[in-house]
C-alpha cells in the first residue's frame, strides 16, 4: 500500500481480523484510517483472491443473540458466506448469526473428548457449528441443539442438510423453556454462551446424567479462573448434585489477562 498510504497511516493498519468463508472482518478498524478504508479493502481483495468481501466491526457482539454489527468497506455487498472448519461446511450470515472462527480449536478439543455412543446437548447451538463438528468427527450417538435466534436456527437446519448430518436434532426456542420440557438427560452438556451461561446452570445440571460431563463457558480474568469453577460447584449444590472440576481451559483472549474459559466438570 506504499504510495497510497503515508508512513504514519501504514503504521496504523490493523493486524487483527477474522476470516469467515470469503469475508474478512476487521475487529477494530482505526478511526484515523476511515477515509482510506475503501482502498485498503480493495487492495486486500486484489491480493487475496479467495476473499470477496471486507467488513469492519462497528458494534461488538451484543444482545440476546450475541451478534455483531458489521459494515462492508469493499467488495460484494453481502454478508452471507460458507465457512469450512474441521471438515464441516457452515453457511451463515455474519451479522445475523454469532460465529467465531477462533473457536475451531476449542471445538476440536471437545470432539476429542466425546466417546462412542454419547448423547450430547449443545444448549446454545447457533449456526449448528458444534453439533456438526461432533457429527462429522466423533462417534456420538445423537447430538441435540437448542437455539433461540430464528435466523441462526434456520441456517443450522440448512447446514444439517449441506453436511448430510443425520444424528442431530435441533430445537428452536429459549433453552429455559425448551430444556425443562425435554424428557431426557445427556452424557455431555455444552453451554457455549459465556456472557450468561451462569444463569442457565440451574436448568442444565439436572439434565447431565450421573457421571456425565458439563462444559461450562464463562468470561474470566486469569487471576480469578477458580471463580468460574465455583459457579458450577454452587449450582450443583443447589441442584443436590456434586461436581469434580477436572480442567479449566483458556479458549480465547478478549482483553489483557481476560479469557473465555471452559470449565470441564464431571457431575455426580
Ligand atoms: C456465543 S453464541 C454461540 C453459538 C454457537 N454455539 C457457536 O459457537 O457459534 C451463543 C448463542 O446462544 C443463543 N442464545 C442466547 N440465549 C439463548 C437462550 N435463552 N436459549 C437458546 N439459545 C440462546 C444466541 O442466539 C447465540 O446464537
Amino acid at each position: 500500500m506504499k504510495g497510497q498510504l503515508s508512513q504514519s497511516e501504514l503504521s496504523l493498519l490493523p493486524t487483527s481480523f477474522d476470516i469467515v468463508g470469503d469475508i474478512l472482518i476487521f475487529a477494530d478498524f482505526p478511526e484515523k484510517l476511515e477515509k482510506k478504508e475503501k482502498i485498503i479493502g480493495e487492495e486486500i481483495l486484489k491480493n487475496f483472491k479467495h476473499l470477496r468481501v471486507v467488513c469492519k466491526k462497528t458494534g461488538s457482539y451484543s444482545g440476546k443473540y450475541r451478534t455483531p454489527i458489521l459494515r462492508i468497506i469493499a467488495g460484494e455487498r453481502r454478508k452471507e458466506t460458507t465457512h469450512r472448519e474441521n471438515g464441516v461446511i457452515v453457511k451463515l450470515h455474519v451479522q445475523d448469526v454469532y460465529f467465531s472462527p477462533r473457536l475451531a480449536h476449542e471445538r476440536e478439543r471437545i470432539n476429542k473428548e466425546i466417546k462412542e455412543g454419547e448423547e450430547v446437548l449443545v444448549m446454545f447451538s447457533g449456526s449448528g457449528v458444534y453439533p456438526l463438528n461432533m457429527a462429522k468427527n466423533t462417534k456420538a450417538k445423537k447430538i441435540y441443539g437448542i437455539e433461540v435466534n430464528p435466523k441462526a436456527h434456520k441456517y443450522a437446519t440448512e447446514n444439517l442438510k449441506l453436511n448430510k448430518a443425520e444424528n442431530i436434532m435441533l430445537v428452536l426456542g429459549d433453552a429455559k423453556i425448551v430444556l425443562p420440557k425435554m424428557r431426557k438427560s445427556f452424557d455431555r452438556v455444552l453451554m457455549p454462551l459465556p456472557k450468561s451461561s451462569e444463569d442457565f446452570l440451574g436448568i442444565a445440571i439436572p439434565k447431565v446424567k450421573k457421571n456425565g460431563i458439563l462444559h461450562f463457558y464463562d468470561f474470566s480474568h486469569e487471576k480469578n479462573m477458580s471463580e468460574s469453577a465455583e459457579k458450577v460447584i454452587r449450582a450443583c449444590a443447589i441442584a443436590k448434585r456434586s461436581a469434580d472440576i477436572f480442567r479449566i481451559v483458556k479458549c480465547g483472549q478478549y482483553g489483557p489477562g481476560k479469557y473465555r474459559v471452559c470449565v470441564d466438570a464431571k457431575i455426580f
